[in-house]
């Protein structure tokens, strides 16, 4: 059976919780304080001990370094799946990370130990809960270097269709891809329950 830990319960966390659980996987939610979560889910706080496999972190852009710090050590072999969207969020047109790199490939570089995947940013809550992007199933389109990383991210959650798109390099496009999807929206050009889909 699959494990797979989510760190936050926000919008994303609850939903990509939603998928793992679908696919019955063992999920444990960790948050910064107590909260109640789906009693299918094993509850616990920041700093507890990590159950699953693969690791969710459901955060914004800007409390990952406080959250890895509190892992330090304890990630080496899990699947690190980074989910941000790392926007300049004062002023709408850039991303905070350096030109050509990635939120991804930061976490990689701070946690070298962990397999990290960039997964699920292109792909809004609402779409994550409903798996349709319109008359479309919901694509989670993935970027990794390590395919057994990738096969664990895929077995743990169902309800959405899951994409290869190649290695972490592939992060800066899934970042930028990210952007102009909330861009998009943020200018009612497309919704917040619909967005960016692939066709088969
Ligand atoms: N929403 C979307 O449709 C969407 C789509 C694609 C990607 N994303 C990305 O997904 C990530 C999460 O977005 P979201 O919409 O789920 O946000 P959210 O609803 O605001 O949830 C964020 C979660 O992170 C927790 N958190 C914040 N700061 C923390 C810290 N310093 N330590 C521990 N936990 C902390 C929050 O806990 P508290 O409740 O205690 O504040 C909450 O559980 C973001 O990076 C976003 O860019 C979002």
């Amino acid at each position: 059976m699959s494990s797979i830990t989510i760190i936050g319960a926000g919008n994303m966390g609850s939903a990509i919780a939603g998928l793992a659980l679908a696919a019955g996987s063992q999920v444990q939610v960790l948050t910064r304080e107590a909260t109640e979560v789906d009693p299918r889910v094993t509850a616990g706080t920041v700093g507890d001990e990590i159950t699953g496999d693969v690791v969710v972190l459901a955060l914004p852009y800007g409390a990952l370094d406080d959250v890895l710090g509190a892992y330090e050590g304890r990630l080496d072999g899990k699947v690190l799946v980074d989910i941000t969207n790392p926007l300049d969020f004062a002023t709408f047109d850039s991303l905070v990370v350096p030109d050509g790199s990635s939120a991804a490939a930061q976490i990689q570089e701070r946690v070298p130990g962990a397999r990290v995947l960039k997964a699920f940013n292109t792909n809004f809550a609402a779409t994550l809960a409903t798996g349709q992007v319109g008359p479309l199933a919901t694509t989670v389109l993935v970027a990794g270097d390590d395919a057994d990383a990738k096969a664990a991210l895929a077995g743990a959650v169902s309800g959405v269709r899951v994409v290869d798109a190649g290695s972490l390099k592939r992060a800066h496009e899934l970042e930028a891809l990210g952007f102009l999807q909330l861009t998009l929206a943020a200018g009612e050009k497309t919704s917040w329950t619909t967005g960016f889909a692939l066709a088969e």
